[in-house]
């Protein structure tokens, strides 16, 4: 999945000869999975027209501050663009728009984008040889990045003057792979070795009969899946769930069994920087598991029950700088117990989920927790979306490795 997925990017293209290959470029990113908008300069539109971005990004496109299409309508609003936009990137930048963007020139739409804009801002900058080395150029390119704007580099070739050289905007693909590189090397896992469990353990009495319970395994696949698009490298560890990573980086490894999942956590736990374990791992298991099917004989049937390891306690006891989060299903004496739980398992962070709380627990696409840390500083949540309560664990992450 490409980092730019559920990305909203506002494409700024003034006007050079270059324009006509932003047609490519928003393909590109909506291939990638973003959103896009398209701001263009009245001069633009000589290269490329409004009709053709618009029907590729499947948005309007705006090049005036009054709506083009119905002039009682209300204007196009630059802040609320800028601000909608997760990332800003002005293709091709022409001599002209970079200037201004340097000097704070703001007499178009797509200037006054960009002046309102709050997210990361590329350019790729197009134009002649001469154009490109000229010290005016340079000083727009020096001020532009003393502003925290990243540039794309200009290419090597022929341009359209006929002559050879530097000068020509970024191919469209090299533009998408650097955005993309450049987003990859600023995630905030980046780097880290994350594991998961998830989902329940069947736990055998014969061939085809087993102890579970009612675990779907989505909190610990959400987990995965936002841990994955912020950067981290993720090994999920889980038991029998129907899900299935929707990040294809993610190492997913099935396990039937309490003690299969023990084993595959103590194999990856010593080289992991973050473990969390989110499945409902079975407590008791039969002490002796039939070998052949067992027969209805007799009216009644009793199992002995052992107990199965406590996976969570055993990386606790081995922890080293590992940061260890435990989840906590309570029904009554919530706090205490959940306290009890960081403090016998070697936890840094629990996150405590009642089944007193409408909307939490298994079964649910939405989750209601409380985190407390090691120090039992506590922060009850909203009821969330399990994607919603995943990325609020990854924030704590995130902060950990902030402080
Ligand atoms: N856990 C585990 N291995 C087990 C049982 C639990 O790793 N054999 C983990 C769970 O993944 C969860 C945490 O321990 O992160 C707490 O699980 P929970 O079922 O709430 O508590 P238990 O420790 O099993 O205690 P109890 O059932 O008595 O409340």
């Amino acid at each position: 999945m490409s980092v730019l997925s559920g990305k909203k990017i506002v494409l700024g293209v003034s006007g050079g000869i270059a324009a006509y290959k932003t047609a490519s470029l928003v393909r590109l990113f909506i291939k990638a999975g973003a959103e896009v908008q398209v701001i263009m300069t009245p001069a633009s539109k000589d290269f490329v027209t409004p009709l053709t971005l618009s029907t590729l990004s499947k948005n309007p496109v705006h090049s005036t501050f009054y709506n083009e299409v119905d002039e009682n309508a209300s204007w196009n609003n630059h802040v609320e663009i800028g601000l909608w936009a997760d990332l800003m990137i002005i293709a091709p930048a022409t001599a002209n728009t970079m200037s201004k963007m340097a000097h704070g020139t703001c007499d178009n739409l797509l200037l006054a984008t960009y002046l309102s804009a709050k997210c990361t801002i590329y350019f790729a900058p197009a134009m002649d040889l001469d154009m490109y080395k000229h010290p005016s150029t340079l000083a727009s390119f020096s001020a532009l990045k003393s502003f925290g704007n990243i540039i794309i580099p200009a290419e090597s070739g022929e341009l359209a003057s006929g002559l050879s050289g530097e000068g020509r905007m970024a191919e469209p693909e090299n533009i998408l792979s650097f955005i993309e590189n450049d987003m990859i090397g600023k995630l905030p896992l980046r780097g880290k070795k994350l594991m998961v469990t998830a989902g329940p353990t069947y736990e055998a009495i014969d061939p085809v009969r087993f102890i579970g319970n009612h675990s779907s395994g989505r909190m610990g696949f959400e987990i995965a899946n936002e841990a994955a698009k912020l950067g981290a490298e993720v090994t999920l560890i889980s038991g029998p769930s129907h899900y299935i990573p929707a990040d294809k980086s993610i190492h997913l490894i099935r396990v039937i069994s309490a003690e299969e999942m023990y084993n595959a956590c103590h194999t990856y736990f010593e080289n992991t920087d973050i473990a969390i374990a989110a499945a409902a791992v079975a407590d008791y298991r039969p002490k002796n598991v039939a070998s052949q099917k067992i027969k209805k004989a007799e009216s009644s049937l009793t199992f002995e029950l052992e107990k199965t390891k406590d996976i969570l306690a055993s990386l606790g006891e081995i922890k080293k700088d590992q940061f260890l989060i435990g989840f906590a299903l309570e029904t009554e004496n919530e706090i205490e117990n959940a306290k009890g739980k960081i403090q016998k398992k070697n936890l840094d962070l629990i996150v405590l989920n009642s089944l007193q709380d409408d909307g939490a627990g298994f079964g649910t696409s939405t989750n209601k927790v409380t985190f407390i840390d090691k120090n039992f500083n506590m922060e009850p949540m909203d009821l969330k979306s399990k994607g919603k309560v995943a990325q609020d664990i990854l924030n704590k992450v995130i902060a950990h490795y902030n402080d």
